[in-house]
């Protein structure tokens, strides 16, 4: 979760002040918040498109091979692992608010995805009193999720180095959608299954606890560092204003 959104702000920031040099005169027309917005928005087109000359795949749909899944409820635990995922959506978010505020070095920036969603394949130990191997499809959605970050970053006066001091992620979610099949072979304890799914998710979100992060991390972290590479800031503004060519 940090990291993304780290890096999403990195780009729009760093975007923000390509921009600066590139176009002295429109950017003082425009806000600095403005045109960090925008970086935001040129961002979608390369998680769209991938940016093929400079190796980076596409991220929206995003696809995953195979991954080892781990959780525990409390109530129900699952530990086995995904194969065939695919998250679709990273793109699909709305800038409610992008603020830089350069006197301060701090940016704020509230962003909206009105579904981020996986579809996979998973083969697990499911547990809820007894452990037993289930495998099948699933759908798993977070709807309305709402992340707000504050940022505080350094600007090297000269060296025009970008460094990020402290970051601030508050998540909220509107709505959990669980369709995990196969939990169980019967369907009724199979939806309750996937309720019990769906409040923790809820909860955990909502309360803003490390499990998020955690969870967030470990799906977007390699994803994210697909994407940034050892690529300096300067390469990532030129293939985000080029939109990825
Ligand atoms: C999954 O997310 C994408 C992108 O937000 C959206 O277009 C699609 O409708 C979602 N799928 C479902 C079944 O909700
Ligand atoms: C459900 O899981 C069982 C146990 O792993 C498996 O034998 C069965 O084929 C699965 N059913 C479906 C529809 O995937
Ligand atoms: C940034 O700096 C301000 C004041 O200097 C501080 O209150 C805040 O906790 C810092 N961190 C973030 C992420 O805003």
């Amino acid at each position: 979760m940090k990291s993304l959104l780290l890096i999403a702000l990195i780009l729009a920031l760093g975007s923000c002040h390509g921009a600066e040099f590139a176009e002295p005169m429109s950017a003082q027309d425009r806000s600095l918040s403005s045109v960090a917005a925008d970086g935001l928005e040129s961002l979608k087109v390369v998680l769209r498109n991938g940016a093929p000359n400079h190796g980076i795949p596409v991220l929206a749909p995003a696809k995953l091979a195979k991954k080892s899944v781990k959780f525990s409820t409390g109530e129900l635990s699952f530990d086995g692992e995904v194969e065939d995922l695919i998250l679709e959506g990273l793109d699909a978010y709305e800038v409610l608010i992008m603020n830089v505020d350069v006197f301060r070095s701090r940016v704020t920036s509230t962003l909206k995805w009105s579904s981020l969603n996986v579809t996979t394949q998973y083969k697990a130990d499911v547990g809820s009193g007894y452990r037993v191997q289930r495998e099948g499809g699933a759908f798993f959605a977070l709807e309305d999720l709402v992340i707000e970050a504050r940022i505080n970053y350094s600007l090297g006066v000269i060296s025009k180095k970008l460094g990020v001091k402290d970051v601030l992620v508050y998540p909220s979610v509107g709505n959990v959608n669980s369709q995990i099949e196969n939990l169980s072979k019967y369907r009724i304890l199979n939806r309750k299954m996937n309720e019990v799914i769906e409040e923790f998710v809820t909860l955990t979100i909502n309360d803003n606890t490390d499990f998020v992060a955690d969870w967030v991390n470990e799906f977007a972290t390699p994803i994210c560092n697909e994407m940034i590479g050892d690529r300096t800031l300067s390469d990532i503004i030129g293939i985000i204003t080029g939109g990825g060519n």
